[in-house]
């Protein structure tokens, strides 16, 4: 179980895959974490394209504890503007020990693998990277460009770990939350998070 003073920062980008940002996000409140969170404006539309109008960033909370269930109430969310340089986060004093971006486009990717800072996502994952923290990347794209591949290699060699949204089947997932629930498993081992979003692998499938 997390320290529940643990801080995380979770941006949503413009990628389809808007149901792993939530229970991403749901899985980390349930563990009392502090999440600082950034939605792009396609993060925004996403979210509302892909989960519904009851998931707009003004009504996320209320979604998680719908749709996950009250134990989110642990956890704290503090939805910072993507256009505020001036926020906490943009500063590598700020106490945030890691950092995911969940889904991430091809071009949140491309301005973090060249460091660009032009908002707070971009910013915020440049001082992940800069004060060697746990920067967290899930591509979402298919297929892929020989930049986008470039762009993944570059990030990876600057210490972000690539965790492309390629849920596994030998877990017979029944459901688009069995789907999600896999990724945010990932995405929380990632940023040292212990859980038990899916069974261990036994050495066996099970059976469908
Ligand atoms: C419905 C929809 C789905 C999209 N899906 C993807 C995707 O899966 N991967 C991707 O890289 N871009 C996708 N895009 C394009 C991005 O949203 C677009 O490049 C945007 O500028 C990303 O900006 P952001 O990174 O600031 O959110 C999608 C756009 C829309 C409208």
């Amino acid at each position: 179980m997390a320290d529940a003073r643990q801080t995380v920062a979770i941006a949503v980008t413009g990628a389809s895959g808007a149901v792993y940002a939530t229970r991403t996000l749901a899985a980390l409140l349930e563990r009392g974490v502090h999440v600082e969170l950034i939605v792009s404006d396609y993060g925004r539309r996403l979210l509302r394209d892909e989960l519904g109008d009851q998931a707009s960033v003004e009504r996320l909370r209320d979604f998680l504890e719908a749709r996950y269930g009250g134990s989110v109430a642990a956890g704290e969310i503090n939805l910072h503007s993507n256009r505020d340089l001036g926020a906490t986060i943009a500063s590598g004093s700020h106490g945030c020990s890691g950092m995911a971006i969940v889904p991430c486009s091809m071009k949140t990717l491309a301005a973090v693998a060249h460091g660009l800072s032009r908002n707070l996502i971009e910013r915020a994952a440049d001082v992940m990277l800069k004060e060697r923290r746990r920067l967290v990347v899930v591509p979402r794209e298919t297929p892929m460009s020989l930049p986008q591949l470039r762009n993944m290699v570059l990030c990876a060699e600057a210490g972000a770990t690539l965790l492309p949204a390629m849920p596994a089947f030998y877990q017979m997932p029944k459901t688009i939350d069995d789907l999600a629930d896999f990724m945010a498993g990932k995405i929380l081992s990632a940023l040292g998070f212990e859980h038990e979003l899916y069974p261990a692998w036994t050495g066996q499938a099970r059976q469908p």
